[in-house]
């Protein structure tokens, strides 16, 4: 498949306050962002024209430029229009969106306070993350890389810099020939995905890991209100590694995964079934519902 780079596209993208266009959107060898990991993302997705749970998305942005010790210079109500205004901007209903938050050029050194922050906000097509293949099930590799303890990294934001140790898990998956690899905690629990967080079912109730190293997915909590509202019981708790065995199903949650049942974790099988299906069905149900449904059904 021929990859049509990024930076050789067109369209428009959102930048510090206004629309410009695609090609324009360049930014500076000498960022801070760029030498010193301190960008800050979201994504999210745009169904029929609306984006499912933008208030939570730029709000979890605005933290986690919090947690890396800046302050966002837009609200979460500008955040919110201006990602609406990408999406119509580029002609598009169903799309990923990307808001992007960094320190700039004025210092290019450890200390940063006096650099300037930036957001950009970027859409485009972006069918599932695991391409149309992905109801037979994933296939995840266990990473050698883990999780870090949360007084190592800032592990509650989404922090580009937290990504390169799930790039190296993930492209060491893909070259064994699996999808994805499932990452263990630095404590040695079952944790997360390079890009998603993930559930098990057991005797008809779900298991997922405690996301106390990790990102908290807006996913993984519409997933537990939706099992919720059905009367499925979720239990958060630490997983050990040997007790994938006992599960009868497994399934991964995000944005850009959305619900995507789990064929294989390294040596072990799973069968997609029933409630992973039934789940699958609400989150699909969920997010071509009105913000306002969405909100009154899983909030
Ligand atoms: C590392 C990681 N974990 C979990 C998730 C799932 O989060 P969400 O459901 O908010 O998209 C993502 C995707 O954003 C991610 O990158």
């Amino acid at each position: 498949m021929a990859l049509v780079p990024f930076d050789d596209r067109d369209g428009f993208i959102w930048w510090d306050g206004k629309l410009i266009p695609w090609r324009e959107a360049k930014l500076h060898v000498l960022s801070h962002g760029l030498h010193y990991g301190s960008a800050v993302f979201e994504g999210e997705r745009s169904y029929g024209g609306n984006i499912f749970k933008l208030d939570a998305h730029s709000e979890r942005l605005l933290n986690s430029a919090r947690v890396l010790g800046y302050e966002i210079p837009f609200t979460r109500e500008q955040i919110n229009k201006a990602s609406q205004e990408v999406i119509k901007a580029n002609n598009l209903t169903d799309a990923y969106v990307r808001p992007i938050a960094w320190r700039g050029s004025e210092q290019l050194a450890v200390s940063a306070q006096h650099t300037k922050i930036h957001l950009a906000i970027a859409c485009w097509e972006w069918p599932n993350l695991f391409g149309a293949d992905r109801m037979k099930g994933v296939r995840l590799d266990i990473a050698e890389w883990r999780r870090p303890h949360p007084q190592t990294a800032p592990t509650a934001a989404k922090a580009a810099g937290l990504y390169m140790i799930g790039t190296l898990s993930k492209h060491k998956a893909e070259d064994l020939g699996f999808d994805d690899a499932l990452m263990y905690t630095w404590d040695g629990f079952v944790g997360e995905l390079t890009g998603a967080n993930v559930f098990f079912v057991q005797d008809g109730k779900l298991h997922t890991p405690i996301p106390d190293c990790f990102l908290d997915g807006i996913t993984r909590r519409t997933v537990m209100a939706l099992a919720k509202s059905r009367g499925i019981e979720v239990i958060e708790r630490h997983i050990k590694p040997e007790e994938m065995a006992n599960f009868s199903e497994a399934f991964v949650s995000g944005t850009a995964a959305e619900i995507t049942p789990i064929r294989q974790i390294g040596e072990l099988n799973f069968e997609p079934s029933r409630l992973t299906e039934t789940l699958k069905d609400d989150y699909e149900a969920l997010v071509q519902m009105a913000p306002e449904e969405v909100e009154k059904r899983a909030a």
